[in-house]
């Protein structure tokens, strides 16, 4: 992403809320791609030193009063949420577009603060985000136009790809996959570190080989046309090792992992309704 593909989408000036890791991930990724520091404000109680280093490229955090601007990204925890997010209300109906990265805050809570003809964007990202691998999920509410689901997507493609959603109802299953999913991926690690513990190799050989074939396996699949069903076949030759070891895994993982997702998602939609 450049600056000249942020320009195309329409954006020029930014605030973002909340400048921890998702937020400071996104701001690394606008700069790389050339937003200029001058053109945005940062709101955040405790401004790390990275961040008050950019305050000398012109970048203004906690600025007395917000200037106007074309986006508003939000990215602070949802407990945090109602005391932050009224710092931005001087900007609604202005033109800007809200763009909300909190798991769990529905639309809905963010037409309450801004007025339903507020163009609002929820997106849900994951943690490869802070090295630019993210996924993001996109939905908007009904006053966002396509222009506005333009802007997000060219925001959040700073930190990854981005898919667009078409109900809001999807985010739940969305967080309970992607959202969730880098934390069942490094639990894989861990349990397959520790398998290779018991049957006989020492710790850290273990865990330095499970890391790295996941990363491995995981970056042969996002660079390969072929399905991960495929990939899985090309490497395992009837009666061979991998055979055998999938042979335990294959009749249990499924189920295992639909219920690990249902879980989460479920949580997810808990969270909305206490919310
Ligand atoms: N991390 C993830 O994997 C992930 C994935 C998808 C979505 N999200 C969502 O992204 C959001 C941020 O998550 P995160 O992991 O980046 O959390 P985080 O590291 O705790 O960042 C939140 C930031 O907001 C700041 N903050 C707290 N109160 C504030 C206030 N009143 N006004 C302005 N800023 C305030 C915090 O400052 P202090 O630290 O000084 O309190 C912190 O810098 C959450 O809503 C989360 O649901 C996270």
């Amino acid at each position: 992403m450049t600056a000249r593909d942020l320009r195309q989408a329409g954006i020029s000036t930014l605030v973002l809320l909340g400048c921890g890791k998702m937020g400071g991930a996104m701001l690394e990724g606008w700069l790389a791609g050339g937003l200029r520091p001058d053109l945005m404000q940062v709101i955040d109680p405790f401004p790390s030193p990275w961040l008050e280093s950019l305050a000398d490229e012109g970048l203004q955090v906690n600025p007395a009063e917000l200037a106007p601007a074309s986006v508003a990204v939000i990215a602070v925890k949802p407990q945090m949420m109602a005391e932050a997010a009224p710092k931005l209300a001087v900007l609604a109906g202005s033109g800007t577009l809200f763009v909300s990265i909190a798991a769990g805050t529905p639309i809905a809570a963010f037409e309450e603060m801004f007025g339903a003809d507020t163009p609002i964007i929820r997106a849900m990202p994951n943690t490869p985000a802070a090295i630019g691998l993210g996924i993001s999920a996109l939905i908007g509410n009904a006053a966002s136009r396509a222009g506005h689901m333009d802007m997000a997507e060219a925001l959040l493609s700073a930190v990854g790809k981005v898919v667009r959603l078409e109900a809001e109802s999807q985010m739940d299953a969305v967080t309970g996959l992607s959202g969730s999913g880098p934390a069942y991926v490094f639990h894989m690690i861990e349990a397959m570190a520790a398998a290779g513990v018991a049957e006989g190799l020492a710790p850290d050989l273990a865990m330095r080989l499970a890391r790295t074939t996941v990363a491995g396996a995981g970056a042969l699949a996002a660079a390969s046309d072929e399905s991960a069903e495929q990939l899985r076949v090309n490497v395992t030759s009837p009666g061979g090792t991998t055979a055998a070891g999938l042979g335990v895994l294959m009749p249990e993982l499924p189920d295992l992992m639909t219920r690990t997702v249902a879980a989460a998602a479920a949580r997810s939609r808990e969270l909305a309704e206490a919310g």
